[in-house]
């Protein structure tokens, strides 16, 4: 009955979100499901609760496009028409009003599943998937690269973090570098370690290829 639904949903989040272009693609949907079952059997979840979930999380964002969106209370509607039991559902929309909060990451969705599909669409935020994503996305606004007045200041407060021109590198320090000591479960706490281990890894790169080509002079 469930196995029913699901691929259901599935089918219907495919064809809603095929083409997505603000980094919500079906393809992030169906990372974010798989690593979800993982997470789930790894900490002992109910599996069927965090996939309908994962393949769910992105529908209620406010970046989405409204035609592609659904609000909490249409996606209520959708699954009781899919006949998914009433403690199911509200337990689904209740992962997925926590998780689609954002800001402050500080939201710490209350059931063991919540906590999954949450790990789990973080951890597609991170490494190289995440690295990719998040230059895909500065792409998209047309933000740039790296701008050495954006170089990260420690301590530096929210209101002058806002002030600065966003670009790609100066999202690790808004988002990505944070991810990993936010992590709920311990199976995505090691997950996240290689992670965010390669991400400093493409930095320091990344500011020595900078670095470089800033000091090549030209003699005539
Ligand atoms: P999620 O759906 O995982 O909660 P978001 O909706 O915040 O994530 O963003 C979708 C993707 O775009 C993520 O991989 C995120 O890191 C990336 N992203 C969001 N904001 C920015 C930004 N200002 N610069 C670069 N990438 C961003
Ligand atoms: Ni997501």
């Amino acid at each position: 009955m469930m196995k029913e639904i699901i691929l259901t949903v599935e089918r219907q989040v495919k064809e809603r979100l095929w083409q997505e272009e603000s980094g919500h693609d079906w393809h992030h949907i169906d990372r974010v499901r798989n690593l979800a079952i993982l997470l789930a059997k790894e900490e002992g979840a109910d599996r069927e609760i965090a996939e309908l979930a994962a393949l769910l999380h992105d529908l209620p964002d406010e970046k989405m496009s409204q035609d592609r969106s659904l609000s909490l209370s249409e996606i209520a509607l959708w699954l009781k028409e899919l006949n998914v039991t009433e403690q199911a559902n509200d337990h689904v929309c209740r992962i997925l009003s926590t998780i689609s909060f954002k800001g402050t990451g500080a939201s710490v969705p209350l059931t063991l599943e919540g906590r999954i599909v949450q790990d789990a669409d973080r951890l597609d935020a991170i490494g190289a998937i995440g690295t990719a994503r998040a230059f895909l996305y500065a792409g998209s606004k047309g933000h740039s690269l790296h701008a050495e007045e954006s170089v990260p200041r420690e301590n530096m407060t929210k209101e002058e973090y806002r002030l600065q021109p966003s670009t790609a590198i100066s999202h690790f320090y808004e988002k990505l570098l944070k991810l990993k000591s936010l992590m709920n479960t311990d199976a995505a706490k090691v997950m996240a370690e290689e992670r965010h281990a390669f991400m400093l890894t493409f930095l320091d790169q990344f500011y020595k290829e900078w670095k470089e080509a800033g000091n090549i002079t030209h003699k005539e």
